[in-house]
């Protein structure tokens, strides 16, 4: 089975998921879906323009162009070694964009000094490490508590929206709102990484997580977000769970952007979502 065919096939054995603000299973009659944000992750362009030492491409061009192709929000990871978003381009992100900036970002004094000159309309924390390639694993949320919980409330006070990207686990939606968070990011990784194995198992059971850590989640009163690794295959059942009310995506279609332009790429994924909500 290939592996658009084998995650569609597994939609039909997930977890119950309850229809928004209803006790009510979802079925084909009743749901009515609030349309689902899709966050615009450009990092990669950046990654790109840094590689060869150049001014272009511009990740500011790149994210208004994926405003005009329908993203809802701009997600942008400012990390400690500056590998591909620049304090720069920070700056000219909250200065050109017309829809909400999700600044990325680790829980350190410095990003929340940045965080705090720029105010943008979110940031959200997450665990970095010097050698990652990627974001790996979600935060500490339980043992960094102590760590996290006043630059959340720094954050808070000035009116910037903080989200945490997490693992999806019942226990951590709790961690989060003990925070005072109000927004959680649900790590899709470990589903994404099942989906390009193939793997309808692993599949199944990672899919299981984030349906009931979504749940959980929102039944805590958390605004439930997703990210991590989804592409036009993987996007569809996790655009489904009517708790998840934003996608954060990056690199697949910055990918597709080379074959289709970032214009159509965001179009595509869009179109992913959409379906994934209305199966
Ligand atoms: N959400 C968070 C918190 C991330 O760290 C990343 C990766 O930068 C993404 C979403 C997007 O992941 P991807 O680039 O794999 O789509």
């Amino acid at each position: 089975m290939g592996r658009a065919a084998s995650i569609s096939a597994l939609r039909g054995r997930l977890p119950e998921q309850a229809g928004p603000g209803t006790d009510e299973p979802m079925t084909s009659e009743n749901t009515t879906f609030e349309k689902q944000r899709l966050g615009v992750n450009i990092d990669h362009v950046a990654t790109v323009r840094n590689a060869r030492g150049e001014q272009y491409p511009d990740p500011v061009r790149a994210a208004l162009l994926a405003v005009e192709a329908g993203a809802d929000g701009i997600t942008a990871h400012l990390r400690e070694d500056r590998r591909h978003i620049r304090d720069a381009d920070i700056a000219a992100l909250k200065r050109d964009l017309t829809v909400p900036l999700n600044f990325e970002m680790a829980a350190t004094d410095e990003m929340v000094a940045i965080a705090l000159a720029t105010r943008p309309h979110a940031a959200c924390l997450v665990p970095e490490k010097r050698a990652e390639r990627t974001t790996e694993g979600g935060l500490d949320i339980v043992g960094g508590r102590a760590h996290l919980a006043p630059r959340i409330r720094a954050l808070a006070e000035a009116g910037i929206r903080v989200s945490l990207f997490v693992e999806p686990e019942p226990a951590i939606m709790e961690a989060a709102a003990a925070l005072g968070a109000p927004v959680v990011e649900l790590h899709t990784g470990s589903y994404c990484e099942a989906a390009v194995a193939g793997d309808d198992g692993r599949i199944a059971h990672e899919l299981a997580r984030i349906t009931r850590a979504a749940q959980h989640g929102a039944g805590l009163g958390l605004e439930i977000h997703a990210g991590h690794g989804l592409t036009v295959d993987s996007v569809g059942p996790v655009a489904a769970l009517p708790q998840i009310r934003e996608l954060n995506i990056g690199h697949a279609l910055i990918a597709d952007a080379i074959f289709v332009g970032l214009a159509q790429a965001v179009r595509n994924m869009r179109a992913a979502m959409d379906r994934g909500r209305r199966a």
